[in-house]
């Protein structure tokens, strides 16, 4: 009775800015190409999601682009390497490639072996749920950075080693038949398709899908990154309200002193120092 409608209404529109205000908050991923070479990022929205465009794009070495993601994105970022573009205009890329013979992906996830960054925006109790993950195999070295988070651990996270010289013989996947240089290491799953490896059939379960001697060669290099299917318990990290550096190429050394002024949570170091200078050691043309 004491109160009029206009007030009333007024009130109402008061709180609805103050509850959108809390909202408004986009995130955002800076995507930095440290590499010696070319990254052809891709980008896959999840289902039933706003599509982040663009679905690729051009990173020159030294370059980076900052592009904003729909409120609740949820989906994956890989880097492509050794792209061109034949005489018919047809674009492809030796790794990661995406198959939509165009820079932009446009739906079109990353044929494996590739590293992915993999991103469920305010998910469970407002938080981002972020993972790099191996599953798929592995082709450039990854970190994801998170910045300004209020909320959750917020590690940062990614596989620094660079896994291409030292991948098992039956899992490297190389460029032509001369020098047999690495370009990316399948997954054991991709490369003997049998269900012990990829967790499905009788091992489709976290009690009965182990990880194998390749997973765990992954997880030892890169113990933060999803080594097999199952492996959540030490591989997903969250934060709320945080932007995000997606780094391709990270410097494993000046990374690490860049995080060691961070507080990191996390139980598991980002780098493996035993397996650090493995990269560097096999790419000099030792064998495995
Ligand atoms: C680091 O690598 C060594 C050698 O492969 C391994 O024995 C050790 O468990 C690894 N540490 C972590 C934390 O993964």
């Amino acid at each position: 009775m004491g109160y009029s409608p206009i007030s009333a209404t007024a009130i109402l529109s008061l709180l609805f800015m103050f509850s959108s205000f809390s909202e408004v908050q986009s995130t955002s991923f800076r995507i930095v190409n440290k590499c010696r070479y070319t990254v052809w990022p891709g980008i896959l929205t999840g289902a039933d999601r706003t599509v982040l465009t663009p679905t690729g794009f051009t990173l020159k070495s030294g370059r980076s682009k900052t592009i904003s993601a729909p409120k609740s994105w949820s989906g994956r970022l890989w880097g492509r390497t050794l792209c061109s573009t034949d005489s018919t205009g047809k674009f492809s890329c030796v790794t990661g490639d995406c198959g939509s013979e165009k820079i932009e992906c446009a739906g079109s996830g990353a044929i494996p072996p590739a590293t992915l960054a993999e991103f469920t925006l305010n998910g469970d109790a407002g938080l981002d749920f972020y993972d790099v993950s191996l599953v798929d195999g592995y082709n450039l070295p990854m970190l994801v950075v998170a910045k300004g988070g209020t909320r959750g651990v917020c590690s940062s996270t990614g596989c620094l080693v660079d896994l291409n010289g030292a991948c098992p013989a039956e899992l490297r996947v190389a460029r032509g038949n001369g020098n047999r240089r690495g370009v990316a290491c399948k997954s054991a799953c991709e490369a003997f398709g049998e269900p012990m490896y990829c967790c499905s059939e009788a091992y489709n379960t976290p009690d009965t899908c182990r990880p194998s001697v390749y997973a765990e060669y992954f997880k030892h290099a890169c113990p933060r990154s999803y080594s097999y299917a199952y492996d959540d318990k030490t591989s997903t990290f969250t934060c709320a309200g945080a932007d995000y550096i997606i780094i391709f190429c990270p410097k494993p050394f000046t990374s690490q002193k860049l995080l060691g002024a961070r507080k990191e949570v996390a139980d598991l170091p980002l780098v493996n120092k035993t397996m650090m200078y493995i990269g560097s050691r096999h790419s000099k043309g030792a064998s495995r």
